[in-house]
């Protein structure tokens, strides 16, 4: 699986730490920025990631900011984009198997980087579970199109 992955200044050391294990697992993994601790906004960082994954290139992404929710703000103004906010491996493993999230994103000023990977490992490792769940997230895409 082809991931990509994005923090800002907040979420940077967090996210080489998610790049490392994820690479150590065996993952392809596209790394988005930011480079360094200098301050950046994430919204352009969001938008990189998630069109990494409404364009194909990647199959999921992580996107990591100082509380992961600016980053699940900006993602989720992608269309086709279902970004999960999660700061515990409960949300992490049914965001997955309920809601198909195709992005994770985290808080690196709440989550301390041992739960972090843990997230990360249920969320690259859990597959959706279809069934009654497929026409619940037509619907947010029904929402996206104007159709609800
Ligand atoms: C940056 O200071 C901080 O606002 C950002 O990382 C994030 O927490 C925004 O939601």
């Amino acid at each position: 699986m082809k991931l990509a992955i994005g923090a800002d200044h907040g979420g940077f050391t967090l996210k080489e730490t998610v790049k490392a294990h994820l690479i150590e697992r065996g993952f392809e993994v596209e790394d988005c920025g930011t480079f360094d601790e200098k301050s950046v906004n994430y919204a352009p960082i969001a938008k990189k990631v998630a069109d990494k994954i409404v364009g194909g290139e990647c199959e999921r992404g992580i996107l990591i900011c100082g509380t992961g929710i600016g980053m699940s703000m900006a993602a989720n103004k992608v269309k086709g984009i279902r970004a999960a906010h999660c700061g515990d491996c409960f949300c992490a493993k049914y965001t997955r198997l309920h809601n198909d999230a195709n992005i994770l994103c985290m808080g690196a000023r709440i989550t301390g980087a041992g739960l972090a990977l843990e997230i990360v490992d249920l969320f690259v490792d859990t597959e959706f579970e279809g069934g009654r769940h497929i026409a619940r997230i037509a619907e947010i895409a029904d929402i996206e199109n104007g159709k609800l």
